[in-house]
């Protein structure tokens, strides 16, 4: 669905994204992961003919991206960072009306309404609409026309649990759908959970490209803690890989003096920071 050859943009003289490369299958949920500045809302503006001056190649659904004409975004929705409706305007109006930009006749909003919960606040003011709610309906205003393709910008940033496992299995529903979703967001959680593959990206670069798992496993083992006591509490840690040579661990199971022992597997948060020397926040 989508091809990205040696792209190259800038929004002034100094080059920002640097000879990108990736590919996104139909049908799936394609992470663009980094901290705040990245250049992840920027790569998404590329890839929706928002930003034409780019250089190499961004071909999306078929259309090379700067030669988008109107008729690219009848199979592409989005849900921008920052809510676009208006909010002078009742839920209702606001889908009737951009659902009548679309040539193709869609999902039946009554339906979309219903399906985030939102049927009976359908005739409200989206300004008296709680953040929630609000990003319900952009979510919703991006299914309007029933895309093929749909970009997400930070679908769950700042929801509460509630709102923010709504909104996971909302697009988890696309998914099944066999939608092809690209999302960005820096919360890794979300992302492990989400994303058949994910972009790790920073200061305008992609620094690895794979599935969550496999990203999670690449680097760094997973470790064992253990605790016993002797004269007070003492902890250690070693490698799985490594348990049979750990001596002190050894003795302590043959003793039976073991007091406590768990695995814990390194975070996408973790391998983030390995591999592109930054944080995710
Ligand atoms: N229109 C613009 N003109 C000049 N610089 C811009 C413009 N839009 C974005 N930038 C800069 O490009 C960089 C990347 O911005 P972008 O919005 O792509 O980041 P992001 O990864 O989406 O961050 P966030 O997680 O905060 O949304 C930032 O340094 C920003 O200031
Ligand atoms: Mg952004």
């Amino acid at each position: 669905m989508i091809q990205v050859n040696d792209l190259y943009f800038s929004y002034t003289t100094k080059p920002f994204i640097e000879a990108m490369n990736f590919t996104v299958e139909k049908g799936e949920i394609f992470g663009f992961l980094g901290p705040s500045g990245a250049g992840k809302s920027t790569l998404q503006k590329i890839l929706l003919g928002m930003l034409p001056g780019y250089r190499g190649s961004a071909i999306v659904n078929g259309t090379e991206c700067r030669h988008r004409t109107n008729r690219f975004y009848e199979n592409i929705g989005v849900d921008f960072e920052f809510s676009t409706m208006y909010e002078k305007l009742s839920a209702r109006e606001n889908l009737q009306f951009f659902s009548s930009l679309y040539e193709k006749s869609g999902r039946p909003i009554e339906e979309l309404l219903e399906m985030v919960g939102l049927q009976n606040d359908a005739d409200k003011r989206v300004a008296d609409f709680s953040k929630g709610m609000k990003s319900r309906l952009n979510f919703i205003k991006a299914l309007l026309h029933d895309p093929a393709l749909l970009f997400l910008d930070e679908p769950t940033s700042g929801l509460d649990p509630a709102n923010n496992r709504m909104m996971k299995d909302l697009i988890l529903e696309e998914k099944k759908r066999e939608k092809t979703i690209l999302l960005t967001t820096h919360n890794m959680q979300d992302a492990t959970e989400l994303c058949d593959r994910v972009a790790f990206i920073a200061n305008g670069k992609i620094y690895a490209l794979d599935s969550p798992h496999n990203l999670i496993m690449s680097k760094g083992a997973t470790r064992v803690t253990y605790t016993w006591m002797d004269h007070g509490e003492h902890t250690a840690s070693c490698p799985i890989d490594r348990l049979s040579g750990d001596e002190v661990l050894q003795k302590l199971i043959a003793q039976n003096r073991l007091k406590s022992i768990h695995s814990s597997e390194p975070t996408l948060n973790d391998i983030f920071m390995e591999i592109t020397g930054r944080t995710l926040l």
